[in-house]
């Protein structure tokens, strides 16, 4: 397991042990096992009970690839297959959902050395138009994981593998978990997972189903703290973030009492805003002249928040509701007990994320489903650049179109010449919903039909 500065990184996690408890329904995943075929395969996994199903009815390219069995046994497998990308700048998964919904995305990525050339691949993930991150992988059979929080903008989400470089693409897994709308609000842009711990007795990595929302909880220890827990039941789920009982149960102390409590992490990303989400919940029995009362600051004196006394056996979550930010992506959050505490502060769990502004504006809604439509309805899979969104972001455009960039306004497409293209059957009237369109070539092309009315009623329409 890899650390930063003392602080573990959610990226490098291993796959393997996990604790379980009782079973949760998998409403509101989506858990997508790359590369799996026949495409209606399903099995569940062994270790996390999760269901998976093959990823080809939501993606048009790729294919499909097997790590070196080598490293089978030390992996979950919805990472023993892999889809590859050796075409195309820019490689999408494309899923309908709903608008506004809010969804935690997870890539796995597993290289296994499936091409035989050992050399690790470097790219990067997009959300929509926009980059997520780069994909740095630590070595050929570590499970590398990268999750955001995303609201989707529109019925449609877009996951895209992006070529950096001269090597290839590849995911072993994607999830979806729909997450409470109500938590990891932000003013603007996405939340990528830097770290997500608790501090249990007995360290295991935790997810569904303990976690409603199969968020991943990396067990955490740190000097000069001693570690608490409880078997009493927490209450969890009064609090929008329904964190697991077996996070909730357990928090650390300094272990010397009249000490402060110093928890920092480094970005390194400098200047990257963050979201910070901290749990707290009293798990001891408090005598009647007992008060745990701390104060939260960071860096030097900022204030995080003041006079706070844990809840019993009930959970409280502290964020901000705007991005933090520091000069060089340090954190260090002290938490010192007040005047009148008798006791010392306490953590029961921590969350922290990196803003992902989305500056880029997808196509409008209709027009992305007109051009999704015009791709199925003459099948033209084919068609390398015709993935993601059709405008955005410009370098990779959809090959024959031509779009209208107006600044703070989503892109509307222009152009659609698809001459020579192979196509049969009559003109579709899903060029219609391209409500700016001036340029129409379907010119070399096999179609029959007359020339439909609504192509008249297309005012911007001139060239044909
Ligand atoms: C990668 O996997 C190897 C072999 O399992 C392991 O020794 C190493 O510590 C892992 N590296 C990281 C950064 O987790
Ligand atoms: C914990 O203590 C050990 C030994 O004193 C030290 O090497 C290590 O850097 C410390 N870790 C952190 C996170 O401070
Ligand atoms: C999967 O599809 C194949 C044919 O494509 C069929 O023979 C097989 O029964 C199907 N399996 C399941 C589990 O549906
Ligand atoms: C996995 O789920 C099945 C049925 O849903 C259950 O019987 C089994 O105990 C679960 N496995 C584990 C390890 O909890
Ligand atoms: C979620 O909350 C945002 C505001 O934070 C709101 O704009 C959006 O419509 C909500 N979505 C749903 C599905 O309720
Ligand atoms: C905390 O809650 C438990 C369970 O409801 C109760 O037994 C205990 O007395 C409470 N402690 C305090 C200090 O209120
Ligand atoms: C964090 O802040 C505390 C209190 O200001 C200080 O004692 C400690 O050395 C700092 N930790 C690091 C790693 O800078
Ligand atoms: C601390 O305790 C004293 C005596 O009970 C009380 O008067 C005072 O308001 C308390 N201070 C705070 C900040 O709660
Ligand atoms: C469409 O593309 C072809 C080949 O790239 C080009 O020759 C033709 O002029 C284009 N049509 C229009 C209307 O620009």
């Amino acid at each position: 397991m890899k650390t930063i500065n003392g602080f573990l990184l959610l990226s490098t996690i291993a796959l393997a042990v996990f604790q379980l408890v009782q079973a949760q329904s998998q409403s509101g995943f989506i858990s997508l096992d790359c590369g799996l075929v026949p495409k209606n395969t399903t099995y569940t996994e062994t270790i996390t009970n999760i269901t998976y199903i093959s990823d080809a009815d939501y993606i048009d390219s790729g294919l499909t690839e097997k790590i070196s069995d080598s490293y089978k046994s030390q992996l979950q497998q919805q990472t023993w297959t892999l889809r590859s990308f050796p075409e195309g700048q820019r490689n999408c998964y494309n899923f309908n959902l709903k608008a506004n919904l809010k969804y935690l995305i997870r890539g796995t990525f597993v290289y296994g050395n499936y091409d035989g050339l050992n050399q690790i691949p470097k790219f990067d993930l997009h959300i929509g138009p926009n980059k997520w991150t780069s994909v740095m992988l630590e070595g050929v059979a570590n499970a590398t994981i990268y999750e955001i929080i995303h609201v989707l903008t529109q019925d449609r989400l877009q996951v895209c593998l992006v070529k950096t470089g001269n090597t290839t693409p590849f995911i072993s897994s994607l999830e979806l978990r729909l997450l409470n709308n109500n938590t990891y609000v932000t003013q603007s842009g996405s939340l990528m997972s830097f770290a997500r711990i608790y501090f249990p007795k007995t360290a295991y990595f935790l997810r569904y189903y303990d976690d409603l929302y199969d968020r991943v909880w990396v067990p955490f220890s740190q000097n000069e703290t001693l570690s608490l827990s409880t078997n009493l039941p927490i209450d969890t789920s009064s609090n929008p973030y329904n964190v697991p009982q077996n996070v909730a149960n357990s928090a650390i102390i300094p272990a010397k009492a009249t000490n402060p409590l110093n928890i920092w992490w480094d970005l390194q990303n400098i200047n990257a805003p963050s979201y910070v989400y901290m749990h707290f919940a009293e798990i001891q029995n408090l005598k009647a002249n007992e008060i745990r009362e701390f104060d939260i600051t960071y860096n030097g004196g900022q204030v995080w928040q003041s006079y706070f006394r844990p809840h019993n056996l009930s959970i409280t979550t502290i964020s901000s509701p705007t991005a933090l930010s520091s000069s060089d992506g340090f954190f260090n959050f002290t938490f010192t007990m007040t005047k009148n505490s008798t006791l010392p502060p306490l953590i029961n769990a921590l969350e922290v994320y990196i803003l992902v502004e989305n500056s880029l504006l997808e196509t409008y809604q209709d027009e992305v489903s007109a051009m999704m439509n015009i791709k199925k309805t003459y099948g033209l899979s084919k068609k390398v650049s015709w993935q993601g969104d059709p405008c955005s972001p410009q370098i990779y455009r959809w090959e024959g179109v031509d779009c209208l960039y107006l600044d703070s306004d989503q892109p509307l497409i222009t152009s659609l010449n698809l001459t020579t293209s192979g196509l049969t059957g009559t003109i579709t009237n899903d060029i219609y919903n391209l409500i700016q369109l001036r340029e129409l070539d379907l010119s070399n092309n096999d179609l029959s039909g007359d020339i439909p009315d609504f192509l008249a009623d297309m005012k911007m329409l001139t060239v044909m």
